[in-house]
């Protein structure tokens, strides 16, 4: 049975503790402000302030993809968290290879991103972005039915020789569903062909008025072979971050979420977990999904061990029990056994939800072997 003092569920109303102890000697149940109170006596209780009851199941941990789970006064800047879109080929890896200063293309199997990657970049004035290369839409749009929107910036890259393209506008789409602002990075502008005001003229036709046309959508040219308006894309990231005010607090147990996981010949589960609020710490205890957990090992995007990571930044996880899935939340939690709760909850729900979707399969194998 759950209980809490009253001082404690003034505060969640955000009421005056003094007004709840009236309330209570008036119901017949006098209390003071540091007693605990029944579930039954506190529903009553908020019903009569007129608040609306949200039950947390009771297997589970309470997650809040809202930012304002925090006081305000415990909140610092963090990063802004970046992702690039843009249809096939149209240098996306290659910008953000650029932009930090690496080679991932070379290294993949066909030129053809098979993963989300994730790294941080330092910017001319010094603060970081945060990068999300996406292999295509379907990650970005599973995570965000996922309730997992962790993108607060979006870079449209589109081939200035090449033009916007099927996936260029899909993009444009998904992002505005999600209510994510567009910066469009015109890449290829070295190649002979590109044509930047083309592009420009096309995304008026999907509502993207670009500032040289009176509109507030920030475009920059860029080439990611040649290297060239690269700061430029950088101090447009600033200034929309700026515009935005992103904060959380550090310091609290982490809440992250899952932006790829595999499980890795030598090293077991990996989860890359882009940090949301809190510290990650090696050592925390923690459900990812309906896995659970201890941080054995915490790498960054340059490969090296750290011991702890802050909002917005990407970091390889080691010790988990098992692969968690693309947007799935991962809790730090007080011990093991509660880790173990919440992940043996969790799979069960997901047993009974297979259970009840069984009869369609069913069919499925009737008419298979009809
Ligand atoms: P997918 O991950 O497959 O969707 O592709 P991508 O958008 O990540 O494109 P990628 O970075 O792999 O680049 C595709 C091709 O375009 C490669 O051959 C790059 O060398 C080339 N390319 C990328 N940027 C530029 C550029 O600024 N100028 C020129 N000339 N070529 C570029
Ligand atoms: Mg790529």
């Amino acid at each position: 049975p759950e209980s809490i003092t009253v001082a404690e569920l003034a505060n969640r109303m955000a009421e005056k503790t003094g007004d709840l102890v009236k309330a209570l000697f008036r119901m017949g149940s006098p209390s003071a402000s540091t007693d605990t109170i029944d579930q039954d006596i506190a529903e009553l209780l908020v019903t009569e302030f007129g608040h609306e009851i949200i039950r947390v199941s009771e297997g589970d941990v309470d997650i809040r993809h809202d930012e304002d789970i925090d006081d305000a006064e415990h909140l610092k800047p963090r990063a802004p968290v970046v992702t690039i879109m843009g249809h096939v080929d149209h240098g996306k890896t290659s910008l953000l290879d650029a932009l930090r200063g690496a080679n991932v293309v070379a290294g993949e199997a066909g030129g053809i991103t098979q993963h989300i990657g994730a790294y941080q970049v330092k910017t001319p004035d010094g603060s970081l972005v945060t990068f999300l290369d996406t292999p295509g839409h379907e990650a970005f749009t599973e995570m965000r039915q996922r309730g997992a929107n962790v993108t607060d910036i979006v870079i449209l890259v589109v081939a200035a020789d090449d033009g916007l393209k099927p996936q260029s506008i899909e993009a444009i789409a998904h992002a505005k569903a999600a209510g994510v602002p567009i910066i469009v990075a015109i890449n290829k502008i070295d190649k002979e062909g590109a044509n930047a005001q083309r592009v420009r003229e096309r995304l008026l036709e999907h509502e993207l008025v670009v500032e040289e046309m009176g509109g507030d959508v920030q475009n920059v040219e860029v080439s990611a072979l040649k290297k060239t308006g690269l700061d430029k894309l950088l101090d447009a990231i600033a200034v929309q971050a700026e515009i935005m005010e992103l904060k959380a607090n550090p310091d609290r147990a982490a809440e992250g979420t899952v932006v790829e996981a595999k499980l890795d010949k030598g090293r077991g589960p990996v989860a890359t977990i882009l940090v949301r609020r809190g510290t990650l710490k090696v050592g925390d205890i923690f459900v990812c999904g309906a896995e659970s957990g201890r941080v054995r090992a915490l790498i960054d995007d340059q490969g090296k061990q750290i011991k702890s990571a802050t909002p917005s930044m990407p970091v390889e996880v080691l010790g988990l029990g098992g692969v968690p899935m693309a947007g799935d939340t991962l809790t730090v939690v007080e011990n093991e056994a509660r880790a173990r709760e919440v992940a043996t909850y969790r799979q069960e729900q997901a047993t009974r939800k297979r259970t009840v979707q069984a009869p369609v399969s069913l069919e499925g194998m009737f008419e298979a072997l009809a």
